[in-house]
């Protein structure tokens, strides 16, 4: 046995264990001729001897009787049947409905059960005793039994530890492993010298490493495998590290953040991206239209060029979509659909600007709340307006963030928005399963040009909660609002 391997506390415990070699240690003696005072030291130290086989541990299993509550009131207050009977004897009347009137409903009723088992029953009306000396003297000995608790279940009286048991929360049994510990040969052999106790460096401290003191100094090992507890601070709710973690992604690849409101008009978050004033999604079963503001203002200017694309194009070489346009129609106010809106305003206000922005905000569609779809959740809007800017532009940065979030699997498909041409639809790989996480494609001109912009707009949107639901691994939508403790601590740091 090399000695060397031992740690200080395993040191410490064998030294003192050669000074009485015969002596069988309980955990109490450990600790007070150790000088420690955590059990768990001395356990830890003593299992690591043990499995050096230096020492034996023997474990054994004892059974404690214990007073359980109602137990600890009778100590208190008197057993029942010893409050029964002195009221038997003192009372001049001891009839059925006296006791009633003496004792509450819970004790009246099992009492009489406990006297006739006693041996007092009613003879013409009156509760009788044949036998006072016997009926006192099984008094005395449940009462004696009750207070030498607690006690080992070897040393007290069977019949009546089962008379209590049978009683309802008077004793309870309670198993107790003690452990022992013996000096083996092996233990006895090691020598005093290797039990000296080093000097353990548990922390790298500047101060240390300026020294030389550390060149000789042993290091504690440290053990990553033993279960610990997990520290309980604060924390970012999920949802909120994960709009960071994205956040940070769009500002690594060189984009600017655009934060804008969500009280918009029909006319920009609709017209503006030539979507017709008939389409079905402008409908008041999937928009939130609002009563206040009913209506927002807009430039006169700006609802006859949405206007003319609509009719028949404007001089966009378009063919619009035909019939009438409402100026009514375009003021509507409405909680934005989606964050396109936003980037819209943005393009309208910087039209020869050459840009890459992104947004992370909130939309608002009339859903009814299932378990993939919530009336309230987030879009993870982006552009690039540059000059040459292309389709394959749009599907490697679209790929390129999905890899920087852990998903290297994308792929698009053809998809149709009214305000892109070509569209696409995105798809991430989880779980062997291809998944639509959102839209993208280059604005159309119906769009671009009445803004003046001459470059072309790559445009995505895409869903942040299902992106959520893939990363936290969920199958209901609902759980990251639900404020559910448990859960949000369980979660990954994202
Ligand atoms: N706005 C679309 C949606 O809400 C997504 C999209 C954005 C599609 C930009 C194309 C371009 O689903």
């Amino acid at each position: 046995m090399d000695a060397s391997t031992l740690v200080n506390t395993e040191r410490r415990m064998l030294r003192v264990m050669q000074g009485k070699p015969a002596s069988k240690w309980q955990l109490a003696d450990i600790l007070k001729t150790c000088d420690w005072t955590d059990q768990a030291v001395a356990v830890g130290a003593g299992q690591g001897l043990a499995d050096k086989k230096l020492i034996k541990v023997i474990e054994q299993s004892q059974i404690e009787v214990k007073l359980a509550n109602q137990g600890q009131l009778a100590i208190n207050n008197g057993l029942l049947e010893a409050r029964l009977y002195s009221w038997y004897l003192e009372s001049s009347d001891p009839s059925m409905s006296n006791l009633q009137q003496s004792f509450d409903k819970h004790e009246a009723g099992p009492g009489i059960g406990l006297l006739k088992k006693l041996g007092i029953s009613m003879q013409s009306g009156k509760f009788h005793c044949d036998d006072n000396t016997n009926v006192e003297q099984q008094i005395a000995e449940r009462s004696e039994f009750l207070n030498s608790l607690p006690c080992s279940q070897d040393e007290v009286d069977a019949e009546l530890l089962e008379h209590f048991k049978g009683r309802r929360n008077f004793v309870e049994l309670v198993i107790t492993t003690t452990r022992t510990w013996e000096i083996t040969k092996s233990g006895l052999k090691i020598v005093a010298k290797d039990l000296v106790e080093t000097e353990v460096i548990n922390e790298i401290t500047p101060e240390l490493l300026q020294s030389e003191n550390w060149k000789n100094a042993e290091f504690r090992a440290f053990d990553v495998t033993l279960e610990s507890a997990t520290p309980r601070t604060g924390r970012s709710h999920p949802m909120q590290s994960l709009i960071e973690r994205i956040r940070h992604i769009f500002l690594e690849m060189g984009f600017s953040e655009l934060v804008e409101d969500y009280v918009q008009s029909a006319g920009w978050n609709m017209d503006a991206l030539f979507i017709p004033q008939d389409h079905p999604a402008r409908e008041m079963q999937d928009t939130f239209y609002l009563d206040n503001p009913k209506s927002l203002e807009l430039p006169e200017e700006l609802m006859e060029t949405w206007s003319a694309i609509h009719r028949d194009g404007g001089e966009t070489g378009s063919l619009g979509w035909g019939g009438d346009f409402s100026n009514e129609v375009s003021k509507k106010g409405l909680l934005r659909t989606h964050t396109t809106v936003n980037t819209i305003q943005h393009l309208a206000a910087n039209p020869t600007e050459p840009c890459r922005m992104f947004t992370v905000d909130r939309v608002f569609r009339k859903e009814a709340i299932d378990r993939t779809h919530l009336p309230e959740f987030h879009q993870i809007e982006g552009i690039i307006m540059e000059e040459g800017a292309n389709l394959q532009m749009l599907v490697t940065t679209l790929k390129t963030f999905y890899a920087k979030m852990g998903y290297p699997e994308v792929r698009v498909r053809p998809a149709y928005f009214p305000y892109t041409e070509p569209s696409l639809e995105i798809e991430v790989k989880w779980r062997g399963k291809w998944l639509e996480l959102g839209g993208a494609g280059i604005f159309r001109p119906e769009v671009t040009e009445p803004l003046g912009i001459q470059h072309p707009v790559l445009a995505w949107g895409m869903g942040l909660e299902r992106l959520a639901m893939l990363v936290l691994g969920l199958d209901d939508i609902r759980q990251l609002y639900i404020s559910d403790l448990e859960w949000l601590r369980n979660q990954p740091i994202i």
